[in-house]
């Protein structure tokens, strides 16, 4: 197999764990694994009871059960619990992909949804999305794309990294051009429920059409990244019964504490996204703002779910420099949009609640430097 250096998670890599702020992160504010056992009573005597031997490859039954129960018409056996989204993407694709297939991946994007396919042999187009075009989907653009061997069409939404929805009708005509070809839809969810407006929130493709494929994670909405978990959900028992084939290859099952601690996390997500909403919402009205006062550097398409937005950078200078200079200067992590291929744009993240603090960071630094 071969595949590509995964630029983001370099980036990351290199930087996460000096930078003092963090202004680019993709999850929203996590909590103490005391925070998370004191959302239920006796839950730190039954965790400490917990057996920490191999559990079910498709998930403890537990926890299929309260994931199913966050989507519409749902079973519990029609979840396969994986360790956290990135593995979801790799054993799907690798599963369901060979030499010969076509699949066509929305970009800008997670650089795995573009690479991990790519790594398969199978032959990649891209559903490109630009900011001169609002990061508008161009439908007729996408008809072109298919080929008769189009095997997976992979759409993000609430997307990374623009934080914009899919629009309802894109989505459903995405959906319909897919149903008419028995494509498989992979829908990569796991921004769902950090919609800005929760009246926005789209249905899960899982719910809406039978070959999609929806994938969640405990990472971003909820702000659990350490629990690496996350899942795939799917009404079509051929393609989730593939995946769990892959999945002996790769991890056999889940961390048993994780599944655990994800269990009970779930059966209090409304808990937990109220409070990242509320981060959330109020973190992204003070970078709107912080970004409209500095208009001669910046202009974005304001997000409309998830933590994080796309940022144009109007100077005509090198982005990734820039932001290497920003935080070894200010100690502010950006996210340089090369890593998208997209080297007139940062990435910003706002799901942290001392957002604030890292933004007057980032703004002395530009009084200083501009
Ligand atoms: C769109 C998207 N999909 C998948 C992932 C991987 O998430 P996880 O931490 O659950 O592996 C990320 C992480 O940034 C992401 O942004």
């Amino acid at each position: 197999m071969q595949i590509k250096p995964f630029r983001i998670e370099q980036f990351f890599g290199k930087y996460e764990f000096a930078a003092k702020y963090l202004l680019s992160s993709s999850d929203a504010e996590s909590r103490t694994i005391q925070e998370l056992l004191e959302l239920e009573a006796g839950s730190q005597k039954r965790l400490l009871a917990h057996w920490c031997g191999y559990t079910e490859s498709p998930g403890a039954p537990a926890l299929r059960e309260v994931i199913s129960g966050i989507y519409a018409g749902i079973k519990p056996d029609e979840v396969l619990v994986v360790s956290a989204a990135e593995e979801g993407i790799f054993i799907l694709y690798h599963a369901l992909l060979s030499p010969g297939d076509h699949v066509i991946v929305e970009t800008p994007c997670y650089e795995s949804a573009l690479e991990v396919a790519r790594s398969t042999g199978a032959r990649v187009s891209e559903w490109r999305r630009c900011y001169e075009n609002n990061w508008a989907h161009d439908l007729a653009a996408l008809e072109q794309l298919l080929q008769p061997n189009t095997r997976v069409i992979y759409i993000n939404t609430p997307h990374n990294p623009t934080g914009l929805l899919m629009p309802a009708g894109i989505f459903q005509h995405v959906i319909a051009l897919a149903a008419s070809r028995g494509i498989i839809v992979f829908c990569d969810e796991v921004y769902r429920e950090l919609e800005h407006d929760s009246a926005s929130r789209l249905p899960a493709a899982c719910e809406v059409y039978e070959r999609a494929v929806s994938l969640g994670s405990m990472s971003k909405t909820y702000g659990l990244p350490g629990l690496r978990l996350g899942w795939l959900v799917s009404r079509d028992a051929n393609i989730l019964q593939r995946c769990l084939e892959f999945k002996y290859y790769t991890t056999i099952c889940s961390s048993a504490p994780s599944e655990f601690l994800t269990a009970l996390a779930l059966r209090h997500r409304d808990v937990l996204v109220k409070r990242n909403r509320e981060i959330v919402l109020r973190n992204l009205a003070l970078l709107d703002a912080f970004l409209r006062q500095r208009s001669n550097l910046f202009d974005w398409v304001k997000p409309n779910a998830s933590p994080i937005g796309f940022v144009r950078y109007k100077l005509d200078r090198d982005v990734f420099a820039f932001c290497e200079d920003v935080v070894r200067v200010a100690g502010v992590l950006l996210l340089p949009g090369n890593v998208y291929d997209q080297p007139r744009h940062i990435r910003f993240g706002y799901g942290r609640k001392n957002m604030p603090e890292a933004l007057a960071q980032f703004g002395a630094y530009l009084d200083l430097h501009s």
